[in-house]
């Protein structure tokens, strides 16, 4: 099944509940939550202490996004505020392996990331153990960008590896995905799909999920 993940990072915080809401009766399966630190991007979103309050309100799977320099510092407080699945980005892990055994030891799932500029190379030796690589589409730091269509090949690359090793993450797509590119984004293999803009700018966001996860459907394997 392919999941929807809407990005946090775009919605109004004002009304934070009632965006939540919307979506997950709309029947999304993931939240996406952007943390950055103003140091790995050159932004800073929100922490541990957001993601914990918001944590009772909701029954979908928490899908964070690590965008911060020593993530294995951190890891256990994001893992305690309630995220079920923890990415890190490949390019400030010195020892890929072991930050992912640590984010598996706190019973969570373990992501790796990759920016635009990252070859499927620099994750390669994790395959095996990870539970999500998630291949961003435009370069870190803000929602709103533009799909980087070079950097959308690592997917059928991934799905690819997987297919012939006989392995199990799923990839992810996370970076200016919207309503006119979404067949083509579905059609490259990908399982899960980040989308800011495209739904908590949306002037209804639980609508423009519904229609994301309706041409879904169309795509189910
Ligand atoms: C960018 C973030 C993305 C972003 C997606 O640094 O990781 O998740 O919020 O927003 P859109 O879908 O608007 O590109
Ligand atoms: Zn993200």
């Amino acid at each position: 099944m392919r999941t929807l993940s809407p990005s946090l990072l775009s919605a109004d915080f004002s009304k934070l509940s009632d965006e939540i809401e919307s979506i997950e009766k709309a029947g999304t399966q993931y939240l996406h939550l952007d943390v950055m630190d103003g140091h790995f991007v050159p932004n800073i979103s929100f922490g541990a202490p957001i993601i914990k309050s918001i944590r009772p309100i909701s029954n979908m799977i928490f899908d964070v996004h690590l965008m911060i320099e020593n993530p294995e510092k951190y890891i256990e407080d994001f893992a305690k505020a309630g995220g079920d699945i923890l990415n890190v980005h490949a390019e400030v892990c010195p020892d890929l392996s072991k930050t992912i055994d640590m984010i598996h030891s706190l019973g969570c799932k373990a992501g790796v990331t990759i920016k635009p500029d990252t070859p499927v190379d620099a994750v390669i030796d994790v395959l095996e153990k990870v539970d999500m690589v998630l291949v961003m589409t435009v370069y870190p730091g803000f929602s709103g960008q533009k799909l980087i269509p070079e950097a959308m090949k690592k997917i059928p690359e991934l799905v690819k590896i997987r297919k012939n090793k006989n392995l199990n993450f799923d990839v992810q797509i996370d970076g200016g995905v919207n309503m006119k590119n979404i067949r083509e984004v579905l059609e490259t293999g990908v399982d899960s799909i980040v989308a800011g803009s495209a739904v908590f700018g949306a002037e209804n966001p639980g609508k423009a999920a519904a229609e994301f996860l309706n041409i879904f459907k169309e795509y189910e394997k």
